[in-house]
């Protein structure tokens, strides 16, 4: 496991994937030792990395099945900037896992942390709240070759 600090093996981890949200820790957000509150950390990353499955996927019927490998490997602190970055790891048939990365970023002395690496799984659901084999009927080739892109504007 790379140390959650080191700067080129996290730039080297982040190549292939998207930034798909970004959060400024400002001081709501902290918790009563100055550090950011897991409980919004975990927030922004389900909905962020939740956002970006939608637009990938084109689907927005999903919820979040679960979240494995949530390990917080460093504090976010004041004035950070919390950066998450998603790639889809797998489809199934119902499911998709995507890769997701929170690291922060200190504006002022420029150093990068990792905060989380897990991986989330989505279960897109029919009418009925029910999981629904969504992935059998699209071509997933086609939809991987997307890039990201937000749910469009009607
Ligand atoms: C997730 C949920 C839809 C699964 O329902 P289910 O009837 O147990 O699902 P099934 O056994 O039919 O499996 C459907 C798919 O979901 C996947 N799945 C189900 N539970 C899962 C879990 N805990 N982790 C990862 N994948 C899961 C299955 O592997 C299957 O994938 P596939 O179709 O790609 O092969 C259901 O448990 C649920 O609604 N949970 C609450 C979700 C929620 O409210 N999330 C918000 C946070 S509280």
């Amino acid at each position: 496991m790379p140390k959650s600090n080191d700067k080129q093996e996290i730039v080297s981890k982040l190549q292939t994937m998207e930034l798909v949200t970004q959060h400024l820790v400002q001081p709501g957000y902290l918790n009563y030792h100055g550090n950011l509150f897991g409980g919004a950390m975990l927030s922004w990353l389900d909905e962020g990395v939740a956002m970006y499955a939608m637009g990938r996927i084109q689907y927005t019927n999903i919820v979040t099945a679960s979240m494995k490998d949530v390990k917080f490997k460093s504090p976010g602190k004041l004035g950070d900037i919390i950066q998450i970055y998603a790639q889809i790891e797998r489809i199934g048939k119902a499911s998709v896992d995507v890769k997701a990365i929170a690291v922060s970023n200190n504006p002022q002395n420029r150093k990068i942390s990792e905060i989380i690496d897990c991986l989330i799984t989505y279960v897109c659901l029919d009418e009925n709240g029910k999981p629904f084999s969504y992935f059998k009927t699209k071509n997933w080739e086609s939809i991987s070759k997307k890039d990201f892109a937000p749910i469009p504007i009607d």
